[in-house]
């Protein structure tokens, strides 16, 4: 384990076999869609990951594209501030959505990125987190898929960065606090 880490929360094979399952879901909730597919959309730079394996694990066309918004910067704390820094390469209008998430914290990036594609029209919009943090002040988003339930701690790996670092861990653990 990673110097920097207190404590393993989801290890690589638990995060795996969740997504395995995930990927089955979707692949079964759309299979009306087979011809058209659904759009993966990912929210970078966190969700990459976590949305590279979902894509493998779904058995319909995909067609994978990109948003990157910001809220957190460098820091520790959400700022609040959603900014899109980079918009969609496809049209949505019509195609069926999922948006890929590493995780809902205050879901402001959530509720910012859902009312933004909403106003595209898709034929439908749903929300794949892989994790959903346990915290009172958390914007009402209904996500149809989630991979895990974790509790208010600073979490880190698998897409999950502090000031960049730690994205490329294979698992989901706690950031010792005296690194922050
Ligand atoms: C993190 C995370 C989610 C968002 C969740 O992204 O990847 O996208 O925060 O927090 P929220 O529910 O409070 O909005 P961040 O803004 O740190 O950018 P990153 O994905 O590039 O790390
Ligand atoms: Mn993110
Ligand atoms: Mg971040």
């Amino acid at each position: 384990m990673h110097n920097d880490i207190a404590e393993v929360l989801f290890t690589e094979d638990e995060i795996a076999r969740r997504v395995d399952e995930i990927g089955a879901q979707i692949t079964r909730d759309y299979a009306e869609a087979t011809d058209e597919g659904i759009v993966l959309v990912s929210v970078l730079r966190g969700a990459a990951i976590f949305m590279a394996d979902l894509a493998r694990r779904i058995e319909l066309p995909v067609e994978m594209d990109y948003m990157a918004v910001s809220s957190y910067g460098d820091g520790a704390k959400s700022s609040g501030v959603v900014r899109i820094l980079k918009d969609l390469a496809s049209e949505i209008e019509g195609r069926h959505v999922v948006v890929a998430e590493d995780i809902l914290d205050s879901g402001l990036t959530l509720k910012y990125l859902l009312k933004n594609l909403a106003s595209r029209h898709p034929a439908s919009l749903e929300v794949a987190t892989l994790l959903r943090k346990k915290t009172l002040a958390q914007a009402k988003i209904e996500c149809k898929y989630i991979g895990f339930e974790c509790p208010d701690r600073f979490i880190v790996g698998y897409g999950l960065d502090y000031a960049e670092r730690y994205r490329n861990l294979p698992y989901i653990g706690v950031l010792k606090p005296e690194m922050y």
